[in-house]
């Protein structure tokens, strides 16, 4: 157990570097924290008008939900660490962006670690639920609703290609279960907004 727990652990650590933060801060930009729908995560950044910082804040956010999945699922064998162990220690880098220990717990909702980890668990799987935000994305123009349909459509393409492309494995079922629900409960306000029709689209800059 205490090399999956030091996994865990040191995963909940990655994910709680805020990139949102950390690139803004970098490139000597506004707090993302301060403007917007004040959330520290991509969709955020990109209303600062700076596409570049905000695909930076996208891609690192990413990379720190897929390396600590990727590292477990190719090198975690030797320690004992399967494919149960990589899919929670995606759990822990999304929980760190939620909940960042560095940045006084006051995270972001997500979006883009739960879609590295999705890369990480499957590949296969991540490339669907990605292509769904975009569809839905660039129909609606509404960031948060394409997060919010593409976290209902993951835990149901995991167990439709459990029938045909992978193994089903109940453990990596239920992480992807909980990032759904989390994810959708953090974007409660968003729902808020959605529903009142005073949601930003995407592309729209800060108010
Ligand atoms: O990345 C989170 C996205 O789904 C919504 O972000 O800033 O519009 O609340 P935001």
């Amino acid at each position: 157990y205490i090399p999956s727990l030091i996994a865990i652990v040191l995963s909940y650590l990655v994910g709680s570097l805020s990139f949102a933060v950390i690139v803004s801060k970098s490139l000597g930009m506004a707090d993302p924290r301060s403007y917007g729908s004040k959330n520290p995560g991509a969709t955020n950044v990109l209303r600062s008008g700076n596409k570049g910082a905000a695909l930076a804040t996208l891609l690192l956010d990413a990379l720190k939900g897929w390396l600590p999945v990727f590292l477990i699922h190719h090198f975690g064998a030797g320690l004992g660490l399967g494919a149960g162990t990589a899919a929670v220690a995606g759990l822990a880098a999304f929980l760190g962006h939620l909940y960042p220990v560095f940045f006084g717990f006051q995270g972001g909702k997500g979006v883009a670690t739960a879609a590295g980890a999705l890369v990480g668990i499957e590949p296969l799987l991540g490339l669907a639920t990605g292509v769904t935000w975009l569809i839905i994305a660039v129909f609606f123009r509404y960031s948060s609703l394409a997060s919010i349909v593409a976290a209902f459509f993951a835990p149901a393409y995991y167990l439709i290609g459990g029938q045909i492309a992978w193994p089903l494995d109940l453990a990596v079922l239920l992480v992807l279960v909980s990032i759904s629900l989390l994810l959708v409960w953090r974007h409660r306000e968003n729902i808020r907004r959605l529903a009142a029709g005073t949601e930003s689209r995407l592309g729209s800059k800060k108010t």
